[in-house]
């Protein structure tokens, strides 16, 4: 059976499960979350997060998104919502570009 893991999306106060290893971006997307994609390939920044708790149940960065959110200065705690998989609990922050 597949681990499942809860996002919580701080701005709409809104729990959502999910089996561990789903990409945020289709949690987002099924749930209503307030988060918007452009691109979705990890090169326009729209769909930026805060990850308010629960980094390390995120995917690991590959070297594109590092280095576009070095671009932009982001904290550690940022990512890009449409680059990460989700493994277990994490709260998520919608920042935007
Ligand atoms: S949707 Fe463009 S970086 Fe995520």
């Amino acid at each position: 059976m597949t681990a499942r893991c809860t996002v919580h999306f701080l701005l709409e106060d809104m729990l959502v499960e999910a089996p561990a290893g789903t990409p945020l971006e289709a949690i987002a997307e099924a749930s209503g979350a307030d988060i918007t994609f452009g691109c979705k390939t990890g090169s326009c920044g729209t769909c930026r997060v805060r990850v308010a708790s629960g980094l390390e149940h995120c995917s690991a960065p590959e070297a594109e998104e590092r280095d576009f959110l070095a671009g932009l200065e982001a904290a550690p705690d940022q990512r890009l919502a449409c680059q990460v998989r989700i493994h277990g609990d994490v709260a998520i922050e919608y920042l935007g570009l």
